[in-house]
């Protein structure tokens, strides 16, 4: 049987390029190689398409190892994923005479995490193209990347949410005042600060008092146009996994488990450094009851965005009243060796080479679905 060509693209004009060029590697790993051949597509920082051969160099020997054979007849040629239908694949933009333009992609897995590529922008070229690939679409990514609209979206579909205000940079360069007056009257301290459309907690911060809170917002204004400011909250982190898509399915709930009782809340370095002060568990310590209703909010949250494919859904267990609120969901969660998604799911008996395998039959299904609409009458 022939394989399945499988682009996957990775790094991306974010803050969370080298967690996604390590959740790359771990995919690129765990792919089957009989069922898959993978051609692996990185985007540099600023944005640049590097060809398979260049994109390799992002990995250390050993994972370039694994594809060296697939990337070969690409010598040097700029490519590009081009919006037209009539190029379903990477196209070469130098070819030698006689050569074919284009490397035929049948699905596309983006492995990019947070702007350009979690947000919806990708998967709108990938429309264009009209390519199957992995995850949701354009509606539900933009939506899961937007920490303003994904709590319009839980609220109304009754997903009990923290307390919160946002606001606009431009708002808050006009007037300090105003913004401080209306976070201090609604939220008081402590407070978390954070920009609307990232992740990995980069440009969230603790605001204890009146000084640390203009500094926070002064940060997360670097990273957004929009930014969001929540009560703190007393709580235990609980995640869980998603894979679906009219009909999605929740794993085994996990829990970040914090030692260190100095450290406030998961930064960028406790997420990813190996700090050795947390670590990841499952199943959660919940009830059984309690992981039921987590997998069941997880469903609500995942079909509140519209999504597709797969997600995580994080969770705030408060520690005095037992409430539980949903924080956020991530329509492309980390898929590191650390990170919890992979985790979820080998907790739940699927290992994650069969993760893969499902994406990536639910891209295809997806995409044969959206088939089936009329585009003329
Ligand atoms: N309202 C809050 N109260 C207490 N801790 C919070 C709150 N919001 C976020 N945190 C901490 O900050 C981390 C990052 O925030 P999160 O909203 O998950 O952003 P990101 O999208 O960057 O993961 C969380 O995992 C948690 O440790
Ligand atoms: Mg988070």
């Amino acid at each position: 049987m022939e394989k399945i060509k499988v682009g996957v693209i990775y790094g991306g004009r974010s803050g969370e390029h080298e967690i996604s060029v390590r959740s790359a590697k771990t995919v690129i790993e765990q792919i089957d190689k009989d069922k898959y051949e993978v051609t692996p597509i990185a985007i540099s920082r600023e944005g640049n398409w590097l060809n398979p051969q260049e994109s390799l160099k992002l990995f250390a020997a050993e994972t370039q190892q694994l594809l060296a054979e697939n990337t070969a007849n690409f010598s040097d040629s700029p490519v590009a994923l081009i919006g037209d239908t009539r190029y379903q694949g990477l196209a070469k933009l130098q070819i030698a005479e006689g050569e074919e333009r284009l490397a035929k992609l049948d699905v596309i897995f983006p492995v990019l995490h947070g702007t350009y590529g979690e947000d919806g922008t990708l998967q709108g070229l990938l429309e264009m193209a009209n390519i199957p690939y992995v995850g949701c679409g354009v509606l539900a990514s933009s939506c899961g990347m937007d920490k303003i609209v994904m709590k319009t979206l839980f609220r109304d579909a009754g997903l009990p949410i923290c307390r919160y205000v946002w606001f606009l940079r431009s708002e808050w360069e006009r007037d300090n005042e105003i913004v401080i007056r209306q976070i201090e009257s609604k939220l008081g301290f402590p407070c978390f600060v954070k920009p609307a459309n990232l992740g990995s907690s980069v440009g969230v911060s603790r605001a204890a008092d009146d000084d640390s809170l203009r500094e926070a917002i002064n940060l997360a204004a670097l990273y957004d146009r929009k930014i969001v400011v929540e009560e703190a909250l007393d709580m235990r982190e609980i995640e869980c996994a998603v894979i679906g898509n009219d009909e999605p399915r929740a794993s085994s709930p996990g829990e970040y488990i914090i030692r260190d009782d100095n450290k406030k809340f998961l930064d960028y370095t406790e997420k990813y450094a190996g700090t050795g002060n947390n670590e990841f568990v499952v199943p959660a310590h919940v009830s059984n009851e309690l992981a039921v209703k987590i997998q069941q909010m997880a469903v609500t949250a995942f079909k509140a965005i519209d999504g597709s494919g797969l997600a995580r859904v994080d969770f705030f267990f408060l520690n005095k009243t037992g409430a539980l609120l949903v924080n956020e969901i991530n329509t492309l969660p980390g898929l590191t060796d650390a990170s919890g998604f992979p985790k979820m799911w080998a907790g739940s008996g699927m290992k994650f080479s069969e993760v893969i395998d499902s994406l990536i039959a639910l891209a295809i299904e997806r995409h044969q679905d959206k088939s089936r609409n009329k585009t003329s009458f």
